[in-house]
């Protein structure tokens, strides 16, 4: 049975990393925006955010260009 990531809106741990892997939101906004998790109570959303940072450290130098190339979002 997949663990529960988002209990408010009964999202799974798995349905986050199929979205991670599709759509690559470059911020938990945007993590937030395209899976739904974390949009009510918000007691989820440090285990998002872990999420979110593992799958980019994982990521890093497969699918990202060269360091010094790409620039986070907030200023
Ligand atoms: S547990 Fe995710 S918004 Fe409440």
């Amino acid at each position: 049975m997949p663990r529960i990531v988002c209990h408010c809106q009964e999202i799974p741990e798995d349905e986050i990393i199929r979205v991670m892997r599709e759509r690559e939101p470059q911020s938990l906004a945007q993590l937030i925006m395209f899976t739904g998790a974390g949009a009510g109570c918000g007691r989820c959303i440090p285990d998002l955010r872990a999420l979110l940072k593992s799958r980019s450290h994982r990521s890093s130098g497969k699918d990202n260009p060269p360091q010094g190339n790409k620039r986070e979002l907030s200023p």
